[in-house]
């Protein structure tokens, strides 16, 4: 594990003029980092096609494949970061009623994660953390019998959470906290077996540090939303990561979640009008000497998409106090598409880096409960159509 975070280090810091700076800002400001030092990797992205583009972001393997030559060693970091898939109890047959109101996606991720714990299970009883209405948690105390104590701050999530598990005589106790304050130290002992999933940024490294003070049993988390913090940059865990002096910023944290797998074709369809009207209507406000730098809009309602691009450019101008001359929005749109397109290959560069990033993140947690005496393994719980955020870091203590 040290070996691969050091190479992953290494190589994520050697390209870090690729994924640090945004397509969107690359293409609104005409600044690429990185187009002097590689001008034959901007070349070829100008060579894609739309479809070559969007064949290229569905396929990352093959998206690694073609920009090898171009980034050298990309292929080795993909190769570096191959995870194996937990294993797993099978507990596909359910006691009747017990998924009630467990959205679907939601349930084959909770089947899995559920499934996981089971079988790496130590401890007798189990903690979820961050637990909402505790649907990990219901599968758990059905399948084990063994009490738990699901922490959550929102009130309404604790006894609607409650409520079902007492309908189903299950041994569960919701408890309302806030993570951040020295209360929550009272619901840990060292009998229990953590769990979480999607435990957001701060609350998941905030479940680490309170499983290490009280010597838990087991911790197995799923983590997402790395941007998610109190301060402006990621505070690394481990010895290796505080040595390392790789900076990440709120910013850069969100590019492990730029992925829209699980959305379908009706949010990818959204996505593109939206920022072909924001790039349309930026090139709009330059070209008509509106602006200077890149004038940030609201965020839009989905509803207002259909209303088309002259539509959408009318709000934003009256939301920004600006009167629009008489130009052609037909020509505007048609740039916003070009500059669309154009962010979309840029988009692949950075997209290479995201797992990578993701995983560097998972290590990190991983080699600091190393380091505190724990024996810990990183892997996958579902495939990533299930859930794109679908690392699992489980932890033992050894005795
Ligand atoms: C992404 S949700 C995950 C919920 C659940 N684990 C699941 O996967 O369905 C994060 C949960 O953390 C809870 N949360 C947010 N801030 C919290 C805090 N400071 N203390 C405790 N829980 C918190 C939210 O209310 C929410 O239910």
């Amino acid at each position: 594990m040290r070996q691969s975070f050091a190479q992953i280090t290494s190589i994520v810091s050697q390209y870090q003029h690729y994924w640090r700076q945004d397509p969107f800002h690359q293409v609104v400001s005409q600044q690429i980092q990185w187009r002097q030092e590689n001008p034959a990797l901007y070349q070829w992205l100008q060579t894609l096609t739309a479809s070559d583009i969007a064949s290229l972001k569905e396929n990352l393997a093959q998206c690694v494949t073609q920009l090898e030559p171009f980034l050298p060693g990309i292929i080795a970091l993909h190769q570096s970061i191959q995870l194996a898939t937990v294993e797993q109890t099978d507990v596909t047959a359910l006691p009747r009623g017990l998924d009630s109101g467990i959205p679907g996606r939601k349930l084959e991720q909770i089947k899995q994660m559920s499934s996981a714990c089971l079988h790496h299970h130590h401890g007798n009883e189990w903690l979820e953390w961050c637990s909402g209405k505790g649907f990990l948690g219901r599968l758990l105390a059905a399948q084990s019998g063994q009490k738990v104590t699901s922490f959550e701050y929102q009130q309404a999530l604790c006894e609607a959470g409650q409520i079902e598990a007492d309908k189903r005589a299950l041994p569960m106790t919701f408890v309302q906290g806030d993570a951040f304050s020295d209360e929550a130290n009272h619901v840990f002992n060292g009998r229990q077996h953590a769990v979480a999933l999607h435990a957001c940024g701060d609350l998941h490294i905030e479940l680490i540090q309170y499983s290490v003070k009280h010597q838990l049993s087991a911790l197995t988390l799923s983590p997402c939303c790395y941007h998610l913090i109190r301060g402006n940059e990621y505070q690394p865990l481990s010895k290796a990561a505080r040595a390392t002096h790789f900076p990440l910023s709120k910013q850069e944290l969100r590019i492990p979640l730029q992925e829209t797998v699980t959305g379908g074709e009706r949010v990818r369809r959204h996505r593109e009008q939206e920022m072909v009207f924001r790039l349309g209507f930026d090139a709009l406000c330059r070209e008509n000497h509106l602006c200077e730098g890149y004038m940030p809009v609201p965020s839009l309602k989905k509803s207002q998409l259909s209303d088309g691009f002259r539509a959408l450019c009318e709000w934003a101008a009256a939301n920004k106090s600006l009167s629009l001359p008489d130009v052609n929005f037909d020509h505007y749109e048609r740039l916003g598409y070009e500059r669309y397109w154009q962010m979309e290959a840029l988009s692949l560069v950075q997209g290479v880096f995201r797992r990578p990033l993701e995983v560097w993140l998972a290590m990190d947690k991983v080699l600091y409960l190393e380091e505190q005496g724990y024996q810990v393994r990183l892997t996958t719980f579902c495939d990533s159509q299930t859930t794109p955020r679908n690392l699992l870091i489980h932890a033992s203590y050894k005795q």
